[in-house]
């Protein structure tokens, strides 16, 4: 019998080198050499997208663990001061409590986690964003599981025929809904078009009611009560033999769509499929950029990565942000590209509003004709 394996994703960003844009080599070999010293994992993997270090670990500890959620933050803290060290900047942004108190959630990280017992063969795809938020996978998780257009395979796989339930996070109202989909399908995209509010926080195959997919919707900003940083997410989907295929979950990505959090978290913008190499997002510190990098999980090895968007296949969807970067960015200030005034993560409008006050003229009381 294979093991039940947990894989958790675990992401910071704790310091950017240089500006918000990448992350030191110090700091990955830091952490991987925390984590090689640990006897809690069977494996890990330490990668970066853009300023975000994202630790991939595999264990038998299960979801939510403590003291695996530990592990990730005492990385993160020593990686921190090798940030403050360097002088990197905003070194521990994402770390907002002083104190690790039994999980990470709500302390800054975002984590996505996932516990399988692992099939004959478990390809996973492990989805890392940066300069976005966790909204950012609706559409594309719409597509990989929902969308015949994308996957054939809920169309002639007997094994995905019927379908798959998705689990909504209201992150503001902090509740959940599932829906069935094909059957609910109108109904749930009422809520996952609104990206800065609704996320789509887990997958379940409808048939056998195993995991397919889960994300990271912890929200930076909200939670921290004050903008700290981003929330930039990741996501875990399992592939093949009832899931979606490999090539189903990467083609969601092949028409970019616009998300939230170019520039100042305020801009919306394409999300670019890159390499981990091409992940450092330098114009207008962006467009916001997303990595796959695929795994074969072996008795809880990490069998990998493959960079899976390092293919001239997503060349065209790369040249088509580049072309929606530039019609978004010439509109400069104005929406569409800058976030409408409530989504925006920095804003002066209370600063100019108190300025301009005894200047704005209340048209219903004034006498004169405007
Ligand atoms: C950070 C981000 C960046 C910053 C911008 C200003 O994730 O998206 O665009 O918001 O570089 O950063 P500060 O305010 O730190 O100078
Ligand atoms: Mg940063
Ligand atoms: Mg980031």
């Amino acid at each position: 019998m294979d093991k039940t394996v947990t894989l958790s994703v675990i992401k910071a960003d704790i310091g950017g080198f240089v500006g918000h844009s990448g992350v030191h080599p110090e700091l990955l070999e830091k952490a991987k050499g925390i984590l090689s010293g640990s006897p809690l994992l069977i494996d890990f993997h330490v990668t970066h997208v853009g300023d975000d270090i994202n630790l991939i670990l595999t264990h038998e500890l299960g979801r939510n663990n403590g003291e695996i959620h530990q592990l990730a933050w005492d990385t993160f803290v020593a990686c921190t001061e090798v940030a403050k060290k360097l002088k990197l900047y905003g070194a521990g942004q994402d770390l907002l409590g002083d104190a690790f108190s039994g999980n990470i959630k709500g302390l800054g990280p975002g984590v996505a986690e996932i516990e399988v017992v692992e099939r004959k063969s478990e390809p996973v795809i492990v989805l890392m964003a940066d300069k976005t938020e966790p909204g950012a996978w609706n559409l594309p998780l719409y597509r990989i599981f929902a969308d015949p257009f994308n996957t054939i395979g809920l169309v002639i796989d007997p094994n995905m025929h019927g379908g798959f339930n998705f689990e909504v996070r209201d992150l503001i109202a902090h509740k959940k809904i599932i829906f069935s989909a094909p059957e609910d399908i109108y109904d749930m995209l009422v809520f996952i078009g609104a990206p800065g509010r609704y996320a789509i926080k887990r997958v379940f195959h409808k048939a056998n009611g195993q995991i397919a997919a889960s994300s990271s919707t912890q929200r930076l900003n909200l939670m921290a009560g004050r903008y700290v940083g981003k929330d930039d997410p990741v996501c875990i989907i399992r592939c093949q033999s009832g899931f979606p295929a490999v090539g189903e979950v990467l083609e969601a990505f092949a028409r970019p769509h616009l998300v939230s959090g170019w520039m100042r978290g305020s801009h919306s913008g394409p999300l670019m499929p890159v390499s981990v190499t091409n992940s450092c997002p330098t114009r207008f510190d962006g467009p916001p950029r997303v990595v796959a990098l695929g795994f074969q999980l072996a008795q809880g090895k990490l069998i990998g990565p493959q960079d899976m968007f390092d293919d001239p296949a997503f060349d065209r969807a790369r040249a088509l942000c580049n072309e929606i970067a530039d019609y978004m960015r010439s509109l400069g200030p104005f929406e569409p590209h800058r976030l409408p005034l409530d989504e925006m993560e920095y804003t002066t409008m209370p600063l100019v509003m108190s300025k301009l006050k005894d200047r704005f003229i209340d048209l219903r009381l004034s006498k004169t004709k405007s």
